[in-house]
């Protein structure tokens, strides 16, 4: 049993079947250095949790460890319902988490239906159903549809970023790990990815993790919240509770 209290000390209790990810007391850095301390987090199912701080406080490297890419020095993780501590990348990726590492790392050279192909080979799912996965993402980034012989590497910023999270959804992950999505992108492009997770959360079936630092996008996009400051969490809570004086105190440089 987790126990998520917000930071006013009120408890809310979720059963183990509520919760998708359950982080406990993880410590990981590298090499000497520790960067995460004890951290607990739980990502309940279909929800967006935000996961915020200001830069170097170790959200990168959370985010890192839930896909096994960091060796953790203490704790452990469970993933629906299973321990994932000793499973490497590929294989948590099998299980269900897909990963937008911050700065959109697309294949450059290739074209966009190369990098979404990509995504549906490793998926290895039939013709009918990589169609229809295919058609959900044109569906919340049209543009990519209208981009499929580009090579990812002319594409803007912004399309770049829906290339990656598009590319992401093909996989179809129970749990969709965005780290700034929003970073250097144009206004137009971020409502966009607003409403794919506004659309994401409808459909019900995946949650969320998004490292945000832009707070009106982290607030209206998100159902709870933790923030991070020099790598433990200092507070958690539901969205709504994001006031001022937090935002004033942990985010704000
Ligand atoms: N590959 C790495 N090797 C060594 N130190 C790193 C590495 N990546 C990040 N760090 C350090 O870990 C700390 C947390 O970084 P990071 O997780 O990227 O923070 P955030 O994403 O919150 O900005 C920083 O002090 C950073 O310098
Ligand atoms: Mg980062």
């Amino acid at each position: 049993m987790n126990t998520m209290t917000d930071y006013e000390g009120k408890a809310k209790k979720l059963s183990d079947d509520e919760i998708l990810l359950s982080i406990d007391e993880f410590s990981a850095g590298y090499d000497a250095s520790l960067i995460l301390k004890n951290v607990s987090m739980a990502v309940p199912r279909n929800q967006v949790v935000a996961l915020l701080g200001r830069n170097g406080v170790g959200k990168t490297t959370l985010l890192n460890s839930i896909m096994g890419l960091v060796s953790a020095s203490g704790g452990s993780m469970t993933f629906n319902g299973r321990l994932v501590d000793s499973l490497a990348p590929d294989r948590r990726a099998r299980l269900g988490i897909g990963y937008v590492p911050q700065g959109r790392d697309i294949f450059p050279g290739l074209s966009v239906w190369e990098n979404l192909n990509v995504s549906l080979r490793v998926s290895g799912v039939a013709r009918e159903e990589a169609e229809a996965r295919l058609n959900e993402v044109y569906e919340l980034f049209p543009v990519l549809k209208e981009m499929l012989k580009r090579k990812g590497g002319v594409l803007s910023g912004g399309q770049q970023q829906q290339l990656a999270i598009g590319r992401a959804l093909l996989l179809k992950p129970k749990l969709l790990i965005l780290d700034e999505p929003t970073e250097g992108i144009q206004p137009s492009i971020i409502d966009q990815i607003e409403d794919a997770i506004y659309a994401i959360k409808k459909k019900g079936n995946m949650s969320v993790i998004l490292v945000e630092q832009y707070l009106d996008f982290a607030r209206n996009a998100s159902d709870r919240f933790y923030i991070l400051e020099r790598g433990s969490v200092v507070r958690k809570g539901e969205i709504d509770q994001l006031d001022n004086d937090l935002i004033a105190r942990y985010l704000t440089v």
